[in-house]
């Protein structure tokens, strides 16, 4: 994407954490905004600090649960509605949940599912076709789709397996958007007539970061009433908990500069937006595991400090 200036960007997860920095950042560059999240006050707290900055920017919110189709395609339509037209959509809003992996309820499971890997199809579902007819009648129209996904959608520590599951989910859901991108734009691509000289003009990125401050941690409080477990948590997602509480409010970048590090990918056109490389050996230690068929290694024994109690010792303490 080459140019950010008066193009429409829809943010999902805007009340905190990467979302807000999205926004922050996107009216810093001079973009229009179209902001929502599941939790209203912290949206309006997004909207404030925008308006604080700079009173012109241009910015509309809407409560969006994005587990729910129709409040996506609601969503969309407000976007349009506003300002005929969507470039940037950032598919950002998720929650994580943790334990082992056969203690997570059904709710537990349909939370974590809902937001992170249909919040994502909903997304792409909604506003791809809106992008591309823009892009059909005007050259000039460039498109950017970033889905939110983690590190734990290219390894699978312990203790996280809903989490692990949703974003390995939207690292495939993203990588065969990418490619289905390219399907779908061909004849366009071969005609720069069409494209003003753009080789394609609609465009996605996977955000694979690892652990950063943010609410993550405190997921529960966008969990809806009807998503609560009736049951007290089970030893091990306490445990989890107080692991994933531990590794976000010691992880060194800032959500800001994570948001930088996306917006620099996407004017160089990167799809794996990988924010801590040295991570990476991790990854390449899962993909050697996996194509020399030997039983998987534990994910963070590259990286002790990321994760001091990795693989720890825990009882099930679940019973039927
Ligand atoms: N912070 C990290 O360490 C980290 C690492 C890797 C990936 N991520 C991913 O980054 C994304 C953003 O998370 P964050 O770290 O900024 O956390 P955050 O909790 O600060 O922000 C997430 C936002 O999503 C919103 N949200 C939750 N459920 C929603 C729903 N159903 N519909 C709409 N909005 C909803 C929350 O209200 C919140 O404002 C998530 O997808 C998360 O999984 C975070």
């Amino acid at each position: 994407m080459k140019n950010f200036h008066s193009r429409v960007a829809a943010i999902t997860g805007a009340g905190s954490g990467f979302g807000r920095e999205f926004a922050l950042m996107g009216a810093s560059l001079g973009m229009k905004l179209v902001l929502a999240d599941v939790m209203e006050a912290p949206l309006a707290e997004t909207v404030a600090m925008l308006k604080e900055k700079n009173a012109d920017t241009e910015v509309v919110s809407m409560r969006c649960d994005v587990s729910v189709a129709a409040e996506i395609d609601a969503l969309a339509a407000f976007a349009i509605a506003r300002f005929g037209v969507v470039n940037v959509v950032f598919n950002n809003a998720g929650v994580g949940s943790g334990g082992l992996i056969w203690e997570n309820t059904v709710k537990d499971w349909e939370w974590v599912l809902g937001v992170n890997v249909w919040g994502v199809i909903h997304g792409v579902r909604a506003f791809t076709p809106l992008m591309l007819a823009a892009a059909k009648i005007d050259a000039e129209y460039e498109g950017y789709i970033v889905n939110t996904a983690s590190m734990a959608g290219l390894l699978s520590p312990p203790l996280m397996g809903a989490y692990n599951v949703s974003k390995h989910a939207v690292v495939a859901l993203s990588e065969t958007l990418f490619q289905d991108l390219i399907v779908a734009q061909k004849n366009n691509a071969n005609d720069p007539q069409k494209t003003n000289g753009n080789a394609q003009q609609i465009n996605c990125s996977v955000l694979c970061p690892a652990f950063v401050p943010t609410g993550i941690a405190k997921s529960h409080r966008a969990r809806p009433a009807d998503m609560q477990n009736s049951e007290a948590p089970t030893e091990s997602m306490v445990l989890a908990q107080s692991m994933t509480h531990k590794a976000v409010s010691s992880g060194k970048m800032t959500a800001a500069d994570i948001a930088r590090l996306t917006f620099q990918a996407m004017q160089e056109n990167k799809f794996y937006i990988f924010t801590h490389p040295k991570i990476m050996a991790s990854v390449q230690m899962r993909l050697d595991d996996i194509a020399a068929g030997t039983n998987p290694r534990d994910p963070f024994s590259l990286k002790a400090d990321a994760r001091p109690d990795a693989r720890p010792t825990i009882e099930s303490t679940k019973a039927n």
